[in-house]
């Protein structure tokens, strides 16, 4: 028996734990495991792949990034925006099933985000032993609770936020601080309330700069004269509009980026206070994944392994309620989840004094 993995999309920490987990458990059968390179492009014929035995996955738990490579902009991406799915190329399939053929490949495992779960979903609907792992730091695919990456992105988040806040208090600035997530706000409303943000933005709740320079004045009166601001690169201006650096002409995916310029600016006018913005960037996306992550993603790779013994393909490894389970692949690709405006976390965040720029 022979099975293939490959990571899809945008690294982050823990994918190599995945590979770990997959390894172990498909040797422990007897099995031999194909690792693709770069994402799915590495089942284009004739194939770009090595073969992965236990010895090569020696001290690779706790390594950041894939030791596979993966692209977020391949043949195969299959998303046209947030939730949404574009149909893949009857070529592209022809392709894989020539590869899947050669090599013999009984099982697939694909690890990715929304986008990679679409084509993932896309092959098995076309004939393939397909089983998704969820991953990205954004941590907004449905038919899951937590995706391994985002307690890594989480804890940069927070150690950025104890340097920043420093500074910012010496100086008795505002600092804002804009971070990923995509069209999610997670990465902000967990790092922030776990590294002391006084507001925090997100694309779920519409907020007010006018709002937000008040809460600044208030503190201000209050005898605090710094402020930690947080805002997720996807949280829309007040006009409504998201911030974009690129968009890639391949997907008509854009880049996001620069809403915390835009919101530092403004804040420095309406307040009169010296004001700076930090964007983290990709820091968030590289290093070493947490311990959480990395029993996340082992747990999840032999989950994997077991969905294909017992023959469940088209299903994607799920964690729920603090057990690793499955879903279909379809229910993780319907919509993103986001963070919930009225939910428990974010009536937490209010009741500790975060501001939410929206009242
Ligand atoms: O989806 C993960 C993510 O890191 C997002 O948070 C971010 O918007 C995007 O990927 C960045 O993508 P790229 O690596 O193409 O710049």
């Amino acid at each position: 028996m022979r099975i293939g993995i490959l990571n899809s999309g945008g690294d982050c920490p823990g994918l190599n734990a995945v590979i770990h987990g997959v390894v172990g458990a498909a040797s422990n059968l007897g099995w031999e495991v194909i690792g693709f390179r770069d994402g799915f492009e590495g089942l284009l014929p004739p194939g770009d792949y090595q073969v992965i035995e236990p010895k090569d996955t020696v001290g690779i738990l706790k390594l950041g990034g894939t030791i596979l490579g993966t692209t977020n902009k391949s043949h195969f991406v299959a998303k046209l925006g947030a939730g949404t799915e574009a149909e893949m190329a009857e070529k592209m399939v022809d392709k894989v099933g020539r590869t899947m053929k050669h090599l013999e490949i009984r099982a697939l495992i694909v690890v990715g985000g929304d986008g990679s779960m679409s084509t993932a979903w896309h092959l098995y609907k076309a004939g393939f032993p397909v089983i998704g792992v969820p991953k990205t730091i954004d941590n907004d695919l449905q038919a899951t609770a937590m995706t391994f990456g985002f307690d890594s992105a989480v804890n940069c988040v927070v150690d950025a936020m104890d340097r920043l806040h420093t500074t910012a208090m010496s100086h008795k600035r505002v600092m804002v601080v804009e971070v990923m997530g995509r069209n999610a706000g997670w990465i902000a409303l967990w790092g922030g309330m776990a590294g002391g943000a006084n507001v925090i933005l997100m694309p779920e709740i519409e907020f007010s700069m006018e709002k937000v320079a008040e809460h600044i004045m208030e503190r201000e009166a209050r005898g605090h004269h710094s402020t930690m601001v947080v805002v997720a690169e996807g949280a829309r201006t007040p006009e409504g509009s998201l911030v974009t650096q690129e968009r890639c002409s391949k997907t008509g995916d854009v880049t996001l980026g620069g809403i915390g310029n835009i919101v530092a600016a403004e804040l420095e006018k309406r307040t009169g206070k010296d004001t700076r913005a930090c964007t983290l960037g990709h820091l968030q996306r590289g290093g070493a994944p947490t311990s959480l992550d990395r029993i996340l993603g082992a747990r999840f790779g032999v989950k994997a392994v077991k969905l294909a013994e017992e023959g469940r393909f088209g299903r994607m490894v799920s964690y729920q309620a603090y057990h690793v389970s499955s879903a279909s692949i379809e229910k993780a690709v319907n919509k993103l989840r986001s963070v919930e405006p009225d939910g428990e976390i974010v009536a937490t965040a209010r009741a500790i004094g975060i501001c939410l720029g929206d009242e």
